[in-house]
């Protein structure tokens, strides 16, 4: 399935974070010199443990394979086309005007259409840098101004887990950009190293989780110039609207919702609430539009869950009410349509 038509315009440049502050943001990320790391060698051993860790961030926070395959909306929890995991996605002009369009690549181990014959250090590059195995810029649809972030550790386990996966044999168009648009976002330096996040300190373990699990991609909304509209931090508004529904011919109106401690945010969740809100797509009777990629959060542990809640209690307060099951109405404060925007 094209998810191209249902993107509304103003999206496409919400998504272009590296233009404002956004990619200066990420926190854990030291270029201090370091010994030598497997991220630099030939290939990176596919160690078990290294497999199973991949798995785990992949399948339930960094969400790869939910742009990069054809995503079957109708099932609840979303899922992959059968058979079409990571062999990419076509997401036509992405709200860009004509003459664009976005194609999160088919990364499969497939030989012929995939990343079969690319090295590893392609995926470093991808991930840490923004830079395609044939040397493009990556436009930042793909999220590599967080997932730089990523400790070596943990990035050689994506890596590992990612080469793992099953060859799709499809062949994807290029993504083509037009000269204004290729203007506004550049590569990132390289990183040298990137150290381990201590998973004791659950404040600073949470805020490694949700900086990968770019949270704020969506949550924080973003000018016309994908610039963050200043002190509206995590306040929701973007308008994500898509046929994201069980029924895949069905627009349903959805932006993102306010994560901060604020009245008009997630004030009244507590941790158990947010477990089962997570685990079940459901805040009590409302269902979560499958965009919120739930569908992969849920496979996350009581205690990454916990660490991540943990941060989220620590982003500033701002006031700013978003209602999905209101009509879309202009917000003056986030400068776009979304439910009881005419309330703020
Ligand atoms: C929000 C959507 C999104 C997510 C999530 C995402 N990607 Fe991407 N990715 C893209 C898009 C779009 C491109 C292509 C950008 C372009 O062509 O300019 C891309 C490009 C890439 C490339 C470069 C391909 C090439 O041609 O060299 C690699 C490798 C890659 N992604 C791997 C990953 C991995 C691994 C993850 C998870 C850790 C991931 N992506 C998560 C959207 C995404
Ligand atoms: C691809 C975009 C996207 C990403 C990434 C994303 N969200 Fe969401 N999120 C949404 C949308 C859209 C909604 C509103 C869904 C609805 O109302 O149907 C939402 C809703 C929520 C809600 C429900 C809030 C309420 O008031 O009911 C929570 C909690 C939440 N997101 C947490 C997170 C966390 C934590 C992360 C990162 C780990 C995250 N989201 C990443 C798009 C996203």
């Amino acid at each position: 399935m094209k998810r191209s038509k249902a993107i509304p315009a103003g999206i496409a440049a919400f998504f272009l974070v590296c233009l404002g502050s956004g990619c200066q943001k990420v926190p854990t990320v030291t270029a201090a010199a370091a010994p030598v790391s497997v991220l630099e060698m030939q290939m990176i051993p596919p160690t078990p443990v290294r497999l199973a860790r991949g798995e785990y961030l992949v399948e339930g926070l960094l969400q790869c394979p939910f742009c990069h395959s054809d995503y079957d909306f109708a099932h609840r929890p979303a899922r992959p086309v059968q058979g079409k995991k990571d062999g990419g996605a076509d997401f036509d002009t992405f709200g860009l005007h004509k003459g664009n369009r976005i194609v999160a690549p088919n990364i499969s181990s497939d030989p012929d259409y995939g990343a079969g014959k690319w090295k590893d250090a392609d995926f470093v590059r991808a991930l840490r840098q923004g830079i395609g195995h044939d040397g493009r810029a990556l436009f930042p649809l793909m999220p590599y101004q967080y997932f730089r972030s990523l400790s070596d550790e943990d990035l050689a386990s994506v890596i590992v887990y990612e080469r793992s996966m099953a060859p799709v044999h499809v062949e994807q168009p290029k993504t083509t950009l037009t000269d204004d648009i290729k203007k506004t976002f550049q590569p990132l330096e390289p990183l040298a190293h990137v150290s381990e996040p201590d998973s004791f300190d659950r404040l600073a373990y949470g805020k490694y989780l949700v900086t990968l699990g770019h949270c704020d991609q969506c949550h924080t909304p973003h000018d016309d110039y994908g610039k963050v509209i200043p002190g509206m931090d995590f306040a929701g508004g973007v308008d994500m609207s898509g046929a994201w529904g069980t029924d895949p011919k069905k627009i349903i109106a959805v932006a993102s919702l306010n994560l901060t401690p604020d009245p008009s945010g997630i004030s009244y969740f507590d941790e158990q609430m947010f477990i089962k809100v997570i685990r079940s797509g459901q805040v009590n009777a409302r269902p979560l539009a499958s965009i919120m990629p739930w569908s992969f959060f849920r496979k996350l542990s009581d205690e990454d869950l916990k660490a991540i809640f943990t941060y989220l209690r620590t982003l500033k307060p701002v006031r700013h009410r978003v209602d999905n099951t209101e009509l879309a109405r202009y917000c003056k404060v986030c400068r776009s349509k979304h439910g009881f925007g005419e309330r703020n």
